[in-house]
């Protein structure tokens, strides 16, 4: 059970650190989390922000708590119980790896996982320090509230405070995922959610897997799953944004973990986990294999010692001691978010005409067609882009239909690009287009709070529709 921390320190320590490293698997795994969330308390609910912060004591034990991490930091940037020992966790898995470490989370089936348990330790932080036995840390729902909300935006609280050049626009629907085009797809409200397995048997097969490729591979691939791509990439960038040179923290993997949002926006995604997981068929593609099921995940408590989360608890969000409040991906209407006008597209930073291959008529043979990119080259600044087809003769005015969209986020102050491939699913616009050429236009969206941001060509090297069946 979890009442040990509040017991003495050397209790914590004799209790749930494991010194070192290694030793990850067997006994030395049932460590923190797994002695911890055997608790005779039933599972704390996660709520949406926006039915957190009705609570006005529950959010201010919440302000109250992170400021005395964040105060912490500033008196001493080492002291293994502040705020910053904890972001810099996630740079430490995130950033100095090199993007094919063994160590590094993103890019692979580590993805989803290690995020849950970083919030899992933030979380348990939390709810000691503030003394809250109920507290559990709340999700932004991005579907739904478009802008930063109110609660994490407030000037002078602990939960806004971070560099952040966010700018003055509402997430368009394309950069939460929900694209229009097809309606089965429409009606997951987030795109990635249509993944139908998690693990990635090939490079190729990244970008449309839920979880990612296994760490190592034979191939030695590593990129962006599906959901990794979108939502999570472009809702780093909206709220970091950039301004000059500058970016804010959650444009860069380096800095992210410093914006209490961070945990809400990693949240959001970990609540859409188990939404995709609702169906048992997805759920049964998860790996199987040992070097899944038997790793564990380190992190440092608040006394600096280590301390343990094992995939068998990661992989049953009772067993970490909480669910959510809601597995819908947006949330019931009851709450009205303003509407707001899409601002004024920025013009394409690339062009191509394309002919459609004429689509085959009669039978649906399962395939999905897919409109690919490869060769993109790095930018050099933060950048997030709508893909939109449409046919050839249209007018320059006409938007076409979104496709997709992805986003560079920054790794340590430089541009991360896994593979420099990007696929989109076309399957539904390319029956509609068959035999006929179409224009495909990149467009950038706005990420920074100055009026006039424009975005250099986005060079690569080619384009093209490809035909899968899996
Ligand atoms: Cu480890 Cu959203 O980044």
């Amino acid at each position: 059970m979890f009442s040990h921390v509040h017991q003495s320190r050397a209790a914590i320590s004799r209790r749930s650190i494991v010194r070192g490293s290694v030793a990850l698997a067997g006994a030395s795994a049932l460590g923190f989390a797994t002695r911890s969330v055997h608790s005779q308390t039933a599972p704390r609910v996660r709520m949406d922000i926006a039915t957190f912060a009705q609570d006005a004591g529950r959010l201010s034990r919440f302000e109250a708590a992170l400021k005395q991490m964040q105060d912490a930091s500033a008196a001493n940037p080492n002291d293994p119980a502040g705020w910053l020992a904890n972001a810099n966790m996630h740079r430490d898995f995130c950033s100095t790896p090199g993007l094919n470490d063994p160590t590094q989370i993103h890019f692979c089936w580590w993805f989803l996982a290690w995020h849950r348990a970083y919030i899992f330790v933030t979380e348990r932080k939390i709810r000691q320090i503030s003394g809250d036995d109920s507290f559990s840390y709340p999700y932004w729902n991005w579907s739904t509230d478009r802008r930063i909300p109110a609660a994490y935006a407030k000037h002078g609280s602990s939960l806004a405070k971070a560099v952040r050049f966010t700018p003055n626009r509402g997430l368009s629907d394309g950069e939460v995922g929900l694209l229009h085009d097809d309606p089965a797809i429409e009606q997951l409200g987030v795109a990635a959610l249509g993944a139908t397995f998690f693990e990635a048997k090939t490079a190729d097969d990244i970008s449309n897997s839920f979880g990612g490729i296994a760490r190592p591979n034979a191939e030695d691939a590593f990129d962006n799953n599906a959901i990794e791509g979108t939502p999570h990439g472009p809702v780093h960038n909206y709220v970091g944004g950039q301004r000059g040179n500058s970016v804010g923290d959650m444009g860069d993997f380096e800095t992210a973990g410093r914006d209490p949002i961070f945990f809400a926006h990693h949240g959001n995604l970990d609540r859409l986990w188990e939404t995709w997981r609702r169906d048992p068929a997805r759920k049964a593609t998860e790996p199987t294999v040992d070097a899944f099921q038997n790793h564990a995940f380190v992190f440092k408590w608040l006394d600096g010692t280590d301390v343990q989360v094992p995939m068998s608890d990661i992989l049953d969000t009772t067993k970490l001691g909480y669910t959510y409040d809601s597995l819908d991906v947006n949330r019931p209407q009851a709450i009205v978010m303003a509407q707001q006008a899409a601002p004024e597209p920025l013009p394409p930073i690339a062009t191509q005409k394309l002919a459609v291959p004429l689509a085959q008529q009669g039978a649906d043979d399962g395939s999905r067609k897919y409109l690919e990119i490869t060769g993109v080259a790095k930018p050099d600044t933060l950048l997030t882009v709508s893909v939109r087809v449409k046919p050839a003769n249209a007018p320059a005015s006409d938007p076409g239909i979104e496709i997709g969209t992805f986003a560079a986020v920054k790794n340590g102050g430089r541009i991360e690009w896994p593979s420099g491939r990007l696929a989109f699913d076309i399957t539904n616009a390319a029956r509609r287009f068959g035999g006929q050429e179409i224009t495909v236009e990149l467009i950038p969206h706005r990420l920074s709070p100055e009026a006039d941001q424009t975005f250099p060509p986005l060079k690569y090297d080619k384009m093209n529709i490809v035909t899968k069946r899996r």
